[in-house]
C-alpha cells in the first residue's frame, strides 16, 4: 500500500492515549500459558506480532478467549500440548526466541517458521546457551525453521556479549524449567520486563546489577493490565516536537527506565516533554508525557548503555535529529542491523531521498541537522514497521509530499498509528 503524506499545516493539539506495550503484551500472554489457572489480560495489543504469540500458545493448548477486542481470558492447566503443525511466529522476532526458550524444555518436539524477513534473523544468539543448557534446536545455517527437540535442561551461567531481552528472556525462560539455577549476564542492562513480570507472578528471580538469575520455579496465573507502548509514543514525542506549534498530551505511556532512553536523549537535546500523573501498573512505571514543539533543538551523541532503553525508537530519533542543530552520532547500534530491515542501511538510503543529511557507520549513522526537508520521493518501507512510522512523521515536515512503499506494515506493532495521528490534527480547532 502507497501512502501519501503531506507536510502539516497545523500544530497537533489534544489528547492521545497511546495503545498497549508489545514487549509486555507478548510476555503477558507466554508467561500465563505456562502458568496453571485461569486470569484476566487487560488492554492486550491489537498489532499483528501480539496475535502470532496469542495463536501459536492456542495451537499449544491453551485456552485463549476475547471477552472484549483488548482483554483476553487465559486458562491453562500449567501443560503445553505438542502441535502437529509447524508454529507460525510471522514476522515476530520477540514470539520466535521467547518461544524456544519454553519449548526447549518441553517433553515433545516443535517446530517454529516465519515470515520471509523473520526466516532471515540471527537465532544462534539463543540456540547457541540453549544448547550449553543441554537443549538440541536444529535450524537453516542459524535461521528459521527450527526444529526444537524438547529435553530436560540444567542450568548454566552465561555472559552475553549483546544487551538484548530477547535472549535474557529466553535463557531466563528455559532457566524457570531447568534443574540448578540459571544465570544470565548482559553489558547493559536491557528492557527488563521478564524480570518484573516473573517477580510479579512469584518466580524465584534475583537481580544483582547486569546478572539476573532464576530458580526453577511456577509462575501464578494472575490478572495483568498491560500499559501503553512508550515505542509506540516515540512517533508522536517526535512528531509534537518538530511540528511547529504542537502541544498535546499522550496518556497511559509505560515509562520503564530500561525503555524510556529517548525521553533522556530528547532533553539532552533540550526538547521539552513532561511526565506527570506517575503510577505503577502491574510492576510496570507509567504516566502520562506532555509534548511540546521546539524550535531550538541540539545535537547529542547516543551510545553504550543508552543503545538497548531506545534500541528500537532510533529509526523515528533519526528524523528528530534532521530538525536540530548540529550533529547527532548514533554509536555502538550494530544490532539494528539486525532488526525487521537492516535500519542502519535502509535509513540512511530512504532518508537521504527527501534531503535529510544522514551517514552511515558500521555501527550506527550521524545526522548534521537543521534542514529544510524537501520531500518529494517515494520511500520504501521494507516491509519493517518502524521505518514506515518514522517517515510518516519525517513526511509532516517536509516542503512537498512523500509516498511511503508498504505502509500496511505498520499493523505488525501499531495498527491505530494513523487514526491516532488524525486525532490530533483535527481535534485541533
Ligand atoms: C524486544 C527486545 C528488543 C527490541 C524488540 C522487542 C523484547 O530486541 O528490539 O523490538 O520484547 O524483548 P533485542 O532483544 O533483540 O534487542
Amino acid at each position: 500500500m502507497l501512502k501519501k503524506v503531506s507536510g502539516l499545516k497545523k500544530p497537533l493539539k489534544g489528547e492521545i492515549t497511546i495503545p498497549s506495550d508489545k514487549s509486555i503484551s507478548h510476555r503477558a500472554v507466554m508467561f500465563s500459558s505456562i502458568a496453571e489457572g485461569e486470569c484476566i489480560v487487560r488492554n492486550f495489543s491489537s498489532g499483528a506480532d501480539c496475535h502470532s504469540t496469542l495463536n501459536l500458545f492456542k495451537q499449544l493448548g491453551v485456552n485463549i478467549d476475547f471477552i472484549d477486542d483488548k482483554t483476553l481470558k487465559i486458562s491453562s492447566v500449567g501443560k503445553l500440548k505438542k502441535s502437529d503443525t509447524p508454529l507460525d511466529n510471522g514476522n515476530s522476532g520477540t514470539t520466535m526466541r521467547l518461544v524456544s526458550g519454553i519449548l526447549a524444555g518441553q517433553n515433545f518436539d516443535s517446530v517454529l517458521i516465519g515470515d520471509e524477513s523473520l526466516s532471515k534473523r540471527p537465532m544462534k544468539r539463543v540456540i547457541e546457551p540453549l544448547t550449553l543448557m543441554g537443549g538440541e534446536i536444529k535450524s537453516v545455517d542459524g535461521h528459521a525453521p527450527l526444529t526444537i527437540h524438547g529435553r530436560s535442561l540444567r542450568g548454566i551461567t552465561y555472559t552475553s556479549k549483546l544487551a538484548s531481552a530477547q535472549v535474557k528472556s529466553c535463557i531466563l525462560l528455559a532457566g524457570l524449567n531447568a534443574e540448578g539455577e540459571t544465570t544470565f549476564t548482559e553489558p547493559y542492562t536491557s528492557r527488563d520486563h521478564t524480570e518484573r513480570l516473573f517477580e510479579y507472578l512469584d518466580a524465584d528471580i534475583k537481580i544483582n546489577g547486569t546478572s539476573v538469575t532464576v530458580k526453577p520455579s511456577k509462575l501464578s496465573a494472575k490478572d495483568i493490565e498491560v500499559v501503553g507502548d512508550i515505542s509506540s509514543a516515540a512517533f508522536f514525542i517526535v512528531a509534537g516536537l518538530i511540528v511547529k506549534g504542537s502541544d498535546f498530551i499522550i496518556k497511559n505511556v509505560g515509562i520503564n527506565p530500561n525503555r524510556s532512553g529517548i525521553i533522556d536523549v530528547v532533553r539532552r537535546m533540550g526538547g521539552g516533554v513532561n511526565i506527570q500523573n506517575e503510577r505503577v501498573v502491574a510492576g510496570e512505571p507509567c504516566a502520562d508525557i506532555r509534548v511540546q514543539y521546539n524550535d531550538s533543538l541540539n545535537g547529542c551523541v547516543i551510545e553504550g548503555s543508552d543503545i538497548p532503553r531506545l534500541i528500537d525508537e532510533l529509526p523515528v530519533i533519526a528524523v528528530l535529529a534532521s530538525q536540530a542543530e548540529g550533529e547527532i552520532i548514533v554509536r555502538n547500534a550494530e544490532d539494528l542491523r539486525n532488526k525487521e530491515s537492516d535500519r542502519i542501511k535502509c535509513l540512511v538510503e530512504e532518508l537521504t531521498k527527501i534531503g535529510i543529511n544522514i551517514r552511515e557507520t558500521t555501527d550506527g549513522f550521524i545526522v548534521s541537522g537543521k534542514r529544510e526537508l524537501n520531500g518529494n520521493a517515494t520511500l520504501e518501507s521494507y516491509h519493517d514497521h518502524r521505518l514506515a512510522m518514522s517517515f510518516y512523521i519525517a513526511g509532516l515536515v517536509c516542503k512537498n509530499e512523500i509516498a511511503i512503499n508498504g505502509f500496511e506494515w505498520t499493523k505488525i506493532s501499531f495498527p491505530e498509528f494513523e487514526e491516532l495521528m488524525f486525532k490530533l490534527t483535527t481535534l485541533n480547532l
